[in-house]
């Protein structure tokens, strides 16, 4: 079996009810944090911890995602005559090698687990990572390629964790711990969406996962779960029943939770706070409507 993580699974195919009614045209990926979409940031992390080769299982509606990454021969030929080469270079990045992009279709939103599945001739026998696009971390080392060490130590599956506070706990999937180890915590079991009163821990997985083949034949059993829906959660649990390791990082960054509209604010001013070429001005336009909208209070 190949050992190294070289493939990457972007499942795009939810239906981004939280971001209606700007989703009902738009794909939430290809909504932009200050100057790129977010797809664009998953992937950037993606090739930093050594993936070549993203698969994307997309849905009906989301055909601006592919054109994204597509060239874009009219633009550049423009930019090339009024030797505009500063924004010829900002798309470099959207530029794929041929054949390194791959789709296929999640003809019905039956759940994350059930769009991992879609990708599984693609991803064939091999350990792959999973990356959700709307979940974007600010790190200086980025959140996968953490991933990627530990899972050199560790094998087996590997799901991003961080603490999150107690009445948020039933949005997510929830580790059960066997061992704490700091940054790498042994898992003995993982609930998706419990209550809050039955939570096993605090900690909770985010959108990045290295996962085992194996996992793809734990959803061949399409289980139902919370919500009626094919969870990834759940086929990571089998991997622990089952007597494969499975453990939880705690990774080092910032998480922005960008299919909810304070999360994508709230990345939107970061980044926005980030970059040196907008900070100063953006810094004291929002300190001055801070002020204005208390005095307004
Ligand atoms: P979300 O839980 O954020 O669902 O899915 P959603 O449909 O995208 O958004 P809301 O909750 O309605 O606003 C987490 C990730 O799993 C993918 C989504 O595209 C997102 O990247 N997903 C979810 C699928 O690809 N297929 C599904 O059936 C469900």
């Amino acid at each position: 079996m190949q050992d190294r993580v070289r493939k990457a699974v972007f499942p795009v195919a939810g239906l981004g009810t939280r971001f209606l009614p700007a989703t009902k045209a738009i794909p939430k990926e290809v909504l932009p944090l200050v100057d790129r979409p977010l797809i664009q940031y998953a992937i950037d992390e993606a090739r930093a911890a050594g993936i070549d080769e993203f698969i994307f299982v997309t849905a009906k509606g989301k055909s601006a995602l592919e054109d994204y990454f597509d060239s874009a021969p009219e633009i550049e030929r423009s930019l090339r005559e009024k030797g505009k080469t500063d924004l010829l270079k900002a798309l470099e990045p959207s530029e794929m090698p041929s054949g390194a992009i791959a789709y296929v279709r999640q003809q019905e939103a039956l759940g994350l687990g059930h769009a991992v599945w879609c990708a599984r001739r693609l991803i064939a026998d091999e350990p792959f990572a999973v990356v959700l696009p709307d979940d974007v971390i600010e790190a200086d080392t980025p959140c996968l390629a953490q991933m990627v060490e530990a899972y050199a130590e560790y094998r087996g599956a590997i799901v991003a964790a961080m603490e999150v506070p107690k009445d948020q706990i039933k949005s997510y999937g929830v580790l059960d711990v066997e061992a704490d180890h700091g940054s790498v915590v042994k898992m003995k079991g993982m609930v998706e969406k419990p209550d809050p009163d039955k939570a096993p821990s605090n900690l909770a997985v985010i959108g990045r996962y290295i996962l085992p083949p194996s996992v793809l034949d734990n959803l061949s059993q399409m289980k139902r779960g919370a919500g009626g829906e094919i969870q990834l959660t759940d086929a990571i649990a089998d991997e622990i029943e089952a007597g494969r390791p499975v453990h939880g990082f705690r990774f080092a960054g910032r998480r922005f939770d960008c299919g909810s509209k304070q999360g994508y604010l709230q990345a939107t001013v970061a980044f926005a706070l980030a970059r040196p070429d907008l900070a100063g001005e953006f810094a004291d336009f929002l300190a001055s409507t801070v002020e204005y909208a208390r005095a307004a209070q």
